[in-house]
């Protein structure tokens, strides 16, 4: 091996530091103050407002290494360059020098320092956009040229792939200049002028040497204006740089993954190259995402934890490697980050981090079992196929009943060489979801102020947190009054005295795991004394008629209700006790809410 990963990061932050450049510190993954984004995905995202001059830099000339994840490429994770967490070596320029020097620093650093001959590089300039009137990068292609490129290595590309912004909605962007390595013959035809250029899998793209923020992008996503400065915003991945610099066939053959690959490989019976692969990157990054504080759940950056994680774990049941390997490969891919010189500010105890990955795991196993036998049975019986596709409704029972993730399904379903239809699933859940803001006719039955999605999560809470109570309390604490808002519940219980920190700790750890269970919320309808013999709790005063509505989740709760209701605990997110009170004598009030993550 000719570079570790750790004289890469030395070589680059030396280079850029001898040219004046101040090195700050890598963030934390999660954007602070920031919910328009929900990681940083690049090595410019906390210091966005530098660009627009609303925040002062520490330096005009800055660079750094910057741990950033992206899991919008989530299904390209296995192929040689793709990774859902990564290390950008970034560089910039507030207002400093522009397209001359940067381009200029690239070449000086790719080929007099690293060595790396010109033939193989190959570099592409933005070729302007008429409708969006923005002009072609011509001063950035006569750079290269005057270092020697010619046209069969500048490849003119257009806005999708060589204007830079952050994203549809305000903020800095500008044309930018990509390097790429030819990784040679083996992976592809070469590339012939105006011809084809394969950025897939020959030409690796190693550095965005230039993001060359000279335009302010509006809110509506299509008009600009000059920014009053210009600047330079670059990034490398330092994975793809020690991958082409080594001559290695893939990300994968780094030291950052190797190790932990190789492990896993011995402690399979049936290992595939793209499982490992998988695995490898996703617990990766979900070390990471576990270490800033975040907890595997079922919305925003808690659905991603999760969704990595559990595609992981599934991934280990493809191989043939037991579940009990797990600890010992998030133990090594933790350790192996700290001797790769790439791990973050640790936040997060190793044990801890651990500790909720195996929690994780328990809860994910109880669930694919389930989730497995449904779906092999699903597809045992031909009526529910149908030109290769599997049934939209069962795909939607399978999450919605079971708490199967999609993408889950729509896995097994391609190993079994099926398919599944992604915007009937789409349509389902939308319907679903009309649907319990639909009944409206009943809301105010239920105490919904609204009939909001958000006060519809909130009243299938109010059912956990009636029965958490009872479970926390006794059993005779029973709802004096509820009402809800889409901001909060309000529960209203006989109790004669205040509740304690850790009562309220508990009956807040019982409701959450149930919403973790992923527990389907199942409607029965039944005659008033049925719902009484069946021990559901509710307002058994004989005002229902004589069928009456009675909702379970799991064995935990079973309430006489008027609904509307979630289809599935899963929704509800995160639930958290804001106020315990006293409403009138003997009577307590709890406000409670439901987080986002
Ligand atoms: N922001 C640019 C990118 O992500 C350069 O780092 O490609």
């Amino acid at each position: 091996m000719k570079y570790t990963v750790k004289q890469i990061k030395q070589i680059f932050l030396n280079f850029f530091e001898k040219n004046n450049h101040k090195v700050i510190k890598n963030s934390p993954i999660v954007p602070e103050n920031d919910d328009s984004l929900l990681f940083i995905n690049a090595g410019m995202a906390p210091i966005k407002k530098v660009f627009t001059g609303e925040a002062i830099p520490e330096s005009k000339r800055m660079c750094n290494m910057q741990t950033c994840i992206r899991t919008n490429d989530i299904d390209s994770i296995g192929d040689r360059h793709h990774l859902s967490s990564f290390c950008m070596l970034g560089s910039w320029s507030i207002g400093d020098y522009f397209k001359e020097g940067a381009i200029k620093y690239a070449y000086q650093l790719l080929v007099e320092e690293l060595k790396i001959p010109a033939s193989k590089l190959y570099v592409s300039v933005f070729s302007g956009d008429k409708e969006k009137n923005l002009p072609a990068d011509t001063e950035s292609e006569e750079i290269w040229r005057g270092l020697g490129f010619d046209d069969n290595h500048i490849i003119h590309c257009s806005f999708e792939d060589n204007f830079w912004r952050m994203g549809d909605g305000e903020g800095p962007c500008g044309p930018c200049t990509e390097v790429f390595f030819d990784t040679g013959d083996k992976h592809g035809l070469s590339y012939e002028q105006s011809g084809y250029f394969d950025d897939k899998k020959r030409y690796i793209e190693i550095w965005n040497a230039g993001v060359f923020m000279q335009y302010l992008q509006h809110e509506d996503g299509k008009t600009y204006s000059k920014l009053s400065m210009n600047s330079v915003d670059t990034g490398s991945g330092i994975e793809r740089m020690v991958m082409a610099l080594n001559g290695l066939d893939s990300v994968y053959d780094t030291e950052i993954y190797k190790p932990i690959i190789e492990f896993i490989e011995n402690v399979s019976s049936n290992p595939n190259q793209s499982s490992l692969r998988i695995i490898a990157d996703h617990i990766k990054t979900a070390i990471h995402i576990i270490n800033v504080g975040i907890q595997p759940s079922n919305v925003k950056r808690g659905y991603v934890l999760r969704r990595l994680l559990r595609r992981a774990m599934r991934h280990m049941r493809v191989i043939g490697c037991d579940e009990k390997y797990l600890e010992e490969i998030a133990s090594r891919t933790y350790d192996n980050l700290n001797s790769c010189d790439i791990a973050p500010d640790w936040i997060t105890s190793k044990s801890d981090i651990i500790d909720v990955i195996k929690i994780e795991q328990e809860k994910f196993l109880k669930l694919l079992a389930n989730g497995l036998k449904t779906f092999e049975e699903f597809i045992s019986n031909p009526k529910n196929i149908s030109d290769g596709k599997l049934d939209s409704t069962l795909v939607f029972k399978l999450y919605d009943t079971y708490g199967f993730p999609f993408e889950i399904t729509k896995e097994l379903a391609f190993e079994k060489g099926l398919s599944v239809n992604e915007n009937e699933f789409n349509q389902l859940f939308s319907k679903h979801k009309e649907e319990s803001k639909g009944d409206i006719g009943k809301v105010f039955k239920s105490g919904l102020a609204d009939n909001s999605y958000e006060s519809v999560k909130l009243h299938t809470a109010t059912h956990l947190l009636h029965s958490a109570l009872k479970k926390v309390l006794n059993e005779n604490v029973n709802q004096k009054g509820s009402n809800i808002t889409p901001e909060r519940l309000r529960f209203d219980f006989n109790f004669e005295r205040k509740l304690t920190p850790d009562e309220i700790k508990k009956v807040e750890l019982l409701v959450n795991d149930v919403i973790s269970k992923n527990l389907p919320v199942v409607k029965e309808i039944m005659t008033y004394e049925d719902a009484k013999k069946s021990g559901a709790i509710g307002l058994f005063e004989n005002k229902y008629g004589d069928s009456v509505n009675v909702y379970s989740i799991g064995d935990f709760s079973k309430e006489l209700c008027a609904g509307p209701h979630v289809a599935n605990t899963g929704e509800l997110g995160v639930f958290k006790i804001v106020k315990e009170e006293s409403s009138s004598a003997g009577v307590r009030r709890i406000k409670a809410i439901l987080k986002n993550d």
